[in-house]
């Protein structure tokens, strides 16, 4: 690595530190919902809450490995592929009556390497809606019919600066671009919906740029962009209806 990209990373690190100590407000006792929780930021984010005394229900899609690693009696793991929207009901079976305080929707796909004008795979698109949008809708759905009544207070939807209409500069990424676009559209409806309807509230975060199997270049480390998102939970009440990165600053739609 060049030295002109160590410095370029050391800024980025920089401008983001964040310490466990310095989370505002530590969120404990609380019942979270993680989706995609078995790497990089949803594990993250499970072992942080962990460790500030959450109660976790955690899915994952494939394996499960790192998080019965993690040997938890705090910690609930199911299976839900969420490219399939019906598979979501299963929540239900795992969430009934229970009070979910918080969900964070963190599953998502990059949508593969066909995702250029003239050579798009549709398949994969369709999948990457349902996963990384339709899910979100649906998954406050479940919770808002299955868990116990009143208890959901925020929705955190993980997006990316990539679904930003108005920075993007680049083209190409249809298929992470437009679904990523779509939940921020999801995130905005669900904020004024549930808020009138529940008094929840709903904002999207864009994490920058984390090394995991998803960008393996990646320059924040899973943990500290995971205590980013947590201390942006006590500000969920002036975040609603928000899109901002982990700093709090307000990014465009
Ligand atoms: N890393 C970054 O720089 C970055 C930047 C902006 C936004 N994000 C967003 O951050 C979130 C977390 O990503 P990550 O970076 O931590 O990457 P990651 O480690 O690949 O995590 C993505 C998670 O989504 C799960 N997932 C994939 N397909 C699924 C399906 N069909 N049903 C349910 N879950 C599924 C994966 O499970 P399996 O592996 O079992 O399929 C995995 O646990 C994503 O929404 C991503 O778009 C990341």
């Amino acid at each position: 690595m060049g030295l002109r990209r160590i410095i370029k990373n050391y800024i980025y690190r920089k401008k983001f530190k964040i310490k466990d100590s310095e989370v505002s407000q530590k969120i404990e006792k609380q019942n979270i919902l993680i989706t995609g929780a078995n790497s990089g930021l949803g594990l993250a984010l499970t072992k942080k809450f962990l460790k500030f005394g959450n109660k976790i229900f955690a899915t994952y899609n494939e394996r499960n490995d790192n998080l019965i690693k993690l040997n938890n009696k705090n910690l609930t793991v199911f299976n839900c592929d969420q490219s399939k929207i019906e598979n979501i009901e299963k929540f239900k079976d795992f969430i009934s009556d229970k009070p979910i305080n918080i969900i964070i929707n963190n599953a998502g796909i990059w949508g593969g390497n066909r995702q250029n004008f003239n050579d798009i795979d549709y398949d994969n698109f369709n999948k990457a809606i349902n996963i990384n949008a339709i899910s979100i809708i649906k998954i406050s759905e479940t919770v808002l019919k299955y868990s116990k009544q009143g208890s959901l207070k925020s929705i955190i939807n993980i997006s990316s600066q990539y679904g930003s209409t108005e920075h993007n500069t680049s083209g190409h990424n249809y298929i992470y671009k437009g679904t990523k676009s779509l939940m921020n559209s999801f995130s905005k409806n669900l904020s004024i919906d549930l808020k009138n309807q529940h008094k929840v509230n709903v904002f999207s975060v864009c994490p920058g740029q984390v090394k995991t199997k998803m960008n393996p270049n990646g320059i924040l480390e899973p943990d500290l962009a995971a205590l980013k998102i947590i201390n942006l939970l006590s500000f969920s009440e002036a975040l609603n209806g928000k899109f901002v990165d982990l700093n709090k600053n307000i990014l465009t739609w």
